[in-house]
């Protein structure tokens, strides 16, 4: 451990220091040597234990974001719908297909899909959905056109570097609080200006002190 991680942690907290006082930065270093987990890597693209597509549903037949991950916009994390969702239609809709038979299967016995998550930020990193997308950051700039997507995968580092070049500069990407789920849509005039009125509407200002982040 210390040897992979001593010089770079070393680096930071010198950092820290000088940023930020010595308070944040023993607990930020308390924290990471004793949970430092495997980096997280853009590409990362598990195989499912079902074929779901976004493309189809959310892209070809139109289903918001919304309809499935119902908490996205009211909590700090963005639920993976349950099976009785996928049996609003499925109970009918292709009810005989050998594919959705693990849907089937987790709905009788009532146990959950295992979906194997894709995102997953350190435990020493605080995030909270609701805050960004109330604010009118949208999907797309985290999680790519997964409309288009048959399967998942990272397309954003989600890394330190990339959280705050955004926290530094928010107003090109945000928008209308009420299009976050449009994926495809075009601003009609300049970005930074219409991402300046929603700042000083809705006064937003995203945190770039370490305690922001790590609390
Ligand atoms: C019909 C339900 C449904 C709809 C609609 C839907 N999703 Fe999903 N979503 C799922 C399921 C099920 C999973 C878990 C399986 C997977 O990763 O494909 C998932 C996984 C995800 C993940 C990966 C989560 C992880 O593990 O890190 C992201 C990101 C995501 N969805 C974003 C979106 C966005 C953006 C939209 C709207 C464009 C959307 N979803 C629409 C059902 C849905
Ligand atoms: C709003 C209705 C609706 C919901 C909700 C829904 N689906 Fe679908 N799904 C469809 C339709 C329509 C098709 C395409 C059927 C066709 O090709 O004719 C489809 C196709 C599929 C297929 C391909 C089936 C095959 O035999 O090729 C899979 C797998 C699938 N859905 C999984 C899921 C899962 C898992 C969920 C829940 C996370 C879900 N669906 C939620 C409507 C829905
Ligand atoms: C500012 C960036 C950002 C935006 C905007 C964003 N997400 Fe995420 N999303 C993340 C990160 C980071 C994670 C990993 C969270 C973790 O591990 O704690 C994640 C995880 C997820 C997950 C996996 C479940 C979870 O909560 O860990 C789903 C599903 C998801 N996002 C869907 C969405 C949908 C749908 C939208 C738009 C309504 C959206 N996200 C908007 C950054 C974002
Ligand atoms: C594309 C822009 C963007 C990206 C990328 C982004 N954020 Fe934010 N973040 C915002 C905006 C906008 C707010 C809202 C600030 C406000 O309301 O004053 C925010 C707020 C927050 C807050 C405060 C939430 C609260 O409840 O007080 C935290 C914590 C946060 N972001 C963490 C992160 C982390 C961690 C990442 C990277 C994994 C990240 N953000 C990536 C734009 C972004
Ligand atoms: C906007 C959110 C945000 C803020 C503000 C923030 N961090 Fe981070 N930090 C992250 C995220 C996300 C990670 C995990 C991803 C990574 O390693 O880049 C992280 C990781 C780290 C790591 C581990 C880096 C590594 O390479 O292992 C250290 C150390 C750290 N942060 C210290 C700090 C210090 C000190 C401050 C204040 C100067 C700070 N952070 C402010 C989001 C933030």
């Amino acid at each position: 451990m210390g040897q992979i991680f001593s010089k770079k942690i070393d680096l930071m907290i010198r950092g820290a220091l000088l940023v930020a006082g010595l308070g944040a930065a023993t607990t930020v270093g308390g924290m990471l040597f004793i949970t430092h987990p495997k980096r997280i890597e853009p590409g990362y693209q598990p195989t499912q234990p079902i074929p779901y597509s976004h493309k189809m549903h959310a892209g070809n037949l139109g289903l918001d974001c919304l309809y499935c991950h119902t908490t996205v916009d009211k909590s700090s994390y963005a639920a993976i719908p349950p099976t009785q969702t996928c049996m609003n239609c499925h109970a009918k809709v292709k009810g005989q297909s050998i594919v959705l038979e693990p849907v089937r299967k987790s709905f009788e016995l009532d146990q959950p899909i295992p979906w194997v998550k894709i995102h997953r930020l350190p435990d020493y990193v605080f995030f909270n959905h609701s805050a960004h997308v109330n604010s009118g950051v949208s999907c797309v700039t985290c999680h790519g056109r997964v409309d288009q997507m048959i399967e998942v995968k990272q397309v954003q580092p989600l890394t330190m570097a990339w959280c705050l070049e955004c926290h530094r500069n928010a107003a090109p990407n945000l928008r209308p609080a009420e299009l976050v789920t449009k994926l495809d849509w075009k601003p009609e005039r300049d970005p930074v200006e219409i991402g300046r009125e929603i700042i000083a509407l809705k006064k937003i200002n995203p945190p770039v002190n370490c305690s922001g982040c790590h609390r």
